[in-house]
């Protein structure tokens, strides 16, 4: 069900937190019903996209989900060039030259994506989202060209694409992950590239997809790339991803104190993270203190009682 919040006590902070919390729309009262229809209109518009777009996702989940080598996951994919082209056309509106980082809608197809991904994991709702906000927190920090940026958030976006070939009894798998299931876990980086190759993606996207597990030390997968050989924009996604992990409750434990975070990222920097990169988000935690950390949606008293 989409959602439009209609209030008569707007703020551009209650707008802002509307959106984040997943309306689909804000209107101030006093509305007319022009006004009305046509945010309905626009809002149906988006969701039938959205709905094709989740129905093919399932599709490839499903197919990639059920081959058993990354061979046959690739050879299914050469087979099937309608689904190519479909993701293709979606993606070529996406990364068309030119495309302003700021405009917003170009990036609307990628949180689909993601959001289709987000919806096989619960534990990870608004995961993409939230590494796609603290990677750009870093990038503010670093002197990245307009490219690099467009592909760190698509890159943010999409890192874990490759999870939509993961068997979903092992994604909802609450208990540790056996032997072969850590195994197949962690096939998603090379499932991702997989996906997205035929659709010929910059190289700066598919590195973040296949390397955002490496560790800086080099025991990471799937490659155990080292230090600089890890390209910059897959450390700032790799070091916000584990952020986020950070910062969000999990099935098997619950969000960690800030405190704590920072002991973290301290102990694993040159182990699991670039140290330079730590640095940066300690300053960011520094300056920005417990805001940066996700809201969580508290019901208000009318609408619990
Ligand atoms: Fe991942």
């Amino acid at each position: 069900m989409e959602v439009v919040i209609l209030t008569g006590f707007g703020s551009l902070k209650t707008a802002v937190d509307a959106i984040r919390l997943g309306a689909a729309d804000y209107l101030l009262k006093p509305f007319n019903v022009a006004e009305i229809i046509s945010v309905i209109n626009r809002i149906l518009a988006k969701k039938k996209q959205r709905d094709q777009l989740t129905d093919f996702l399932n599709e490839l989940g499903n197919m990639v989900g059920h081959e058993s080598t990354i061979d046959e996951v690739r050879h299914s994919l050469t087979n099937k060039p309608a689904m190519v082209d479909f993701l293709k056309k979606f993606f070529n509106q996406v990364m068309e030259p030119g495309a302003s980082i700021h405009s917003g809608n170009h990036l609307e197809f990628v949180r689909v994506l993601s959001e289709t991904l987000e919806n096989k994991d619960p534990f990870t709702h608004g995961h993409s989202s939230r590494v796609n906000y603290y990677s750009n927190l870093l990038a503010q920090k670093l002197n990245l060209s307009q490219t690099e940026l467009r592909d760190l958030q698509v890159g943010a976006y999409l890192h874990d694409i490759g999870k939509l070939g993961v068997d979903t009894k092992i994604i909802y798998k609450e208990g540790a992950f056996t032997r072969q299931e850590l195994l197949l876990m962690r096939r998603h980086p090379e499932i991702g590239v997989d996906l997205v190759t035929p659709i010929g993606l910059s190289q700066n996207v598919v590195s973040i997809i296949r390397h955002h597990h490496e560790f800086y030390n080099g025991t990471g997968y799937p490659d155990g790339l080292k230090g600089d050989a890890i390209p910059m924009l897959t450390r700032i996604v790799s070091t916000s991803e584990s952020f986020d992990a950070m910062v969000t409750d999990r099935p098997y434990r619950k969000a960690l104190p800030l405190k704590e975070i920072v002991d973290e990222l301290k102990r694993f920097a040159n182990v699991q993270f670039d140290p330079y990169l730590v640095q940066l988000l300690l300053e960011i935690i520094e300056e920005k203190g417990e805001d940066i950390l996700p809201k969580r949606f508290q019901p208000s008293r009318s609408m619990t009682a």
